[in-house]
């Protein structure tokens, strides 16, 4: 409790959600990038790319533009619907182009300016690089930058977007990356109940303030740890390899010690974002729970957390004890962020 006391105090200091600051008469007003006092650092630099208005707008056409796929169809939104927390809901595993099915379950964006590493593996290191994989990855958007620049240039819209962000309608695979980012960045979640309840606004219920106690006694949050419910690490949680052979993070490092290991999932949002895992493999939170519980495949590089001195896998919980946990995961449901209408598509 001595914690919470303390983010409690630093959130009557610092203004908490992220708030859109525009200074009247300015053609293009600098949005200020507001983060809750108990997240951890910035990882984005906004000084090599400072967030505008007019940037953000940009960032938020294009993350919405089909035209940045071959057919025309498949928009960065397709893949990453806000409802879902910006995943692909109700897809296992994404598809792009020609219904192409791509080899892993969406990730939600949100919080992205905390990251370090970017995909399940971990293989992108600049957020402002990130959009080039799915645009020329031939299973998501299968296009060329260069193709991509030259559709937006005859697109009567964009010149003066271009314009308006960057101070010339010049249109650059640099500006194209760096007006997405601001789009992302921007996307903060941090209203969720639970984040009400850390800057005292709001009680929790006694059974999602048990299922809180439980994270953190079952050792949950030794890797979903911290606000962001991930320590960005790499870890094998023992899921069967029968229904799938991704290597993981060893694709990305080519060292034996990183087979079938992937980032740690944030949890925030989580109960909309099923299905879950790096495969969506579960369809439900409680497929989860059961997973740790009594789930876990022998992989070699499964994490020691897991392996109990009995001989046995996984962390045993009760029925009971399932449920309570999965009652805390739902306060971390930012409904403001999934229905915040300055990340929404416009029709
Ligand atoms: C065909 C579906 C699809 C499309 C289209 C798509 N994405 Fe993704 N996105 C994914 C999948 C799947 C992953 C996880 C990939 C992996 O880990 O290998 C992902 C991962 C990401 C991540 C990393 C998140 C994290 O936590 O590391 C970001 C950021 C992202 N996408 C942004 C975009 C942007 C911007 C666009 C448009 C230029 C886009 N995506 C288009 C499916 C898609
Ligand atoms: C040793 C680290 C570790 C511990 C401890 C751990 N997890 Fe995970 N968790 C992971 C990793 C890694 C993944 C992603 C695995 C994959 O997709 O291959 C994951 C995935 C998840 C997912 C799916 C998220 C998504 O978006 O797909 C949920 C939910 C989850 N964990 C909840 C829990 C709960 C609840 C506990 C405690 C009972 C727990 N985890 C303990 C590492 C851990």
């Amino acid at each position: 409790m001595k914690k919470l006391t303390i983010f409690t105090i630093a959130s009557v200091v610092f203004a908490i959600s992220v708030s859109i600051s525009c200074k009247q008469g300015d053609i293009n007003p600098a949005i200020e990038v507001q983060v809750p006092p108990y997240f951890p650092p910035m990882v984005y630099d906004l000084q090599k790319n400072p967030v505008t208005q007019a940037g953000f707008e940009l960032g938020k056409a294009l993350f919405y533009e089909g035209q940045l796929s071959r057919d025309g169809m498949v928009s960065c939104g397709f893949c990453h619907q806000q409802s879902a927390g910006f995943t692909h809901h109700g897809h296992d595993l994404s598809h792009g182009v020609d219904d192409r099915l791509g080899k892993r379950n969406a990730l939600p964006i949100q919080n992205m300016a905390f990251l370090s590493d970017f995909m399940w593996d971990g293989g992108i290191h600049d957020l402002d690089l990130q959009p080039l994989a799915p645009i020329e990855n031939p299973v998501e958007m299968d296009e060329s930058l260069p193709n991509v620049l030259e559709k937006l240039r005859r697109n009567p819209k964009y010149p003066p977007m271009f314009q308006r962000a960057f101070g010339t309608p010049e249109i650059t695979g640099e500006r194209l990356l760096k007006a997405l980012s601001q789009f992302m960045v921007v996307m903060i979640s941090a209203n969720s109940r639970y984040d009400k309840y850390l800057r005292g606004q709001i009680q929790l219920t006694s059974d999602e303030l048990r299922g809180l106690q439980l994270f953190k006694e079952k050792g949950c949050d030794k890797c979903h740890a911290g606000a962001l419910f991930t320590d960005q690490s790499y870890r094998n949680n023992g899921l069967s390899l029968e229904f799938n052979q991704d290597l993981g993070r060893y694709e990305i490092t080519l060292n034996e010690q990183d087979k079938y290991k992937f980032r740690v999932p944030s949890l925030r949002n989580v109960e909309v974002t099923r299905p879950y895992m790096h495969d969506g493999r579960f369809r439900n939170l409680e497929m989860v729970l059961d997973h740790y519980s009594e789930g876990m495949a022998d992989i070699p590089t499964l994490d020691s957390i897991f392996r109990r001195p009995d001989g046995k896998r996984g962390i045993p919980m009760t029925a009971e004890e399932k449920r309570l946990i999965i009652a805390f995961l739902k306060t971390l449901t930012d409904e403001e962020f999934l229905t915040d209408k300055r990340f929404s598509e416009e029709h």
